[in-house]
């Protein structure tokens, strides 16, 4: 499958028409940001991790019922995905309070919430991807209730899928952010990218954080953090 006219470039990933309609290609960079793009700068090698940990996570949750986009790597970068239009909603699961929950609640970071929270934010760089509610949601049409229902119940899911695997292998899922998109047949997929870049995933036993926090905190060791991460989801650390 070759990739075709390019119909978005993003701050770590180009996605690319193809000859079939209903498939695009992912492409991930090795371009960091931060707030929003105000810190900028590269990952060697984070183009190649990212998209083999989203791999390997959307493998597991399709095996857990989690209808997603995608449909085969095809190559260290690049990824073949079912075309959908992206809902205009940032999903964040947390477990453990961290990043903008603690600044904003006042809660140490490391805290352990009673239970997850969900929250949506409206994908608008312009606006700093403002939180919003589900009266914001219906009032903008953002999603429908029956999407922005089905959405709370895959994220939900998700989290305990993910929680308990990475458990397994001695990392905490601190936090996450999800996004779902809709093919041109109506089918709600999760889309996007689950990786360091998007997750806060701590080392269960030192808390070392093994995501994009090393980059946005100047914490040193980012590639060799992403490697562990991917090489621990293989099996190979
Ligand atoms: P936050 O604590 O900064 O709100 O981030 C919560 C989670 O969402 C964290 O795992 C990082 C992820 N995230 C993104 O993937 N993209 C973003 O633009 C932001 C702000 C956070
Ligand atoms: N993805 C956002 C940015 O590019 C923020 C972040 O991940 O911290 O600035």
């Amino acid at each position: 499958m070759q990739k075709r006219t390019m119909l978005y470039e993003g701050k770590a990933k180009r996605l690319y028409e193809t000859d079939d309609k209903d498939l695009y290609i992912v492409s991930y960079k090795d371009d960091a940001t931060a707030f929003n793009g105000k810190k900028r700068g590269s990952i060697l090698g984070k183009g190649a991790i990212n998209n083999k940990v989203t791999n390997h996570m959307m493998q597991l949750l399709e095996g857990e019922g989690i209808p997603t986009h995608f449909v085969t790597q095809l190559s260290e970068t690049d990824t073949l995905v079912k075309a959908v239009t992206i809902i205009p909603l940032e999903v964040i699961v947390r477990n453990i309070a961290a990043g903008s929950l603690s600044s904003r609640l006042g809660l140490e970071e490391g805290v352990h919430l009673a239970t997850p929270v969900l929250e949506f934010c409206y994908k608008r760089d312009d606006l700093d991807d403002p939180m919003v509610n589900m009266y914001h949601i219906k009032a903008l049409s953002l999603a429908t209730d029956e999407q922005v229902q089905q959405i709370t119940s895959y994220a939900l899911r998700i989290n305990e899928v993910l929680c308990s695997y990475l458990r397994d292998l001695g990392i905490t899922l601190v936090d996450f952010k999800l996004e779902f998109g809709m093919t041109s047949s109506g089918q709600l997929l999760l889309s996007d990218e689950i990786s360091p870049d998007t997750c806060r995933f701590w080392d269960t036993k030192t808390n070392k954080k093994l995501d994009k926090d090393r980059f946005r905190r100047d914490l040193g060791d980012v590639e060799a953090a992403y490697q562990e991460l991917l090489s621990r989801l293989m099996g190979d650390a």
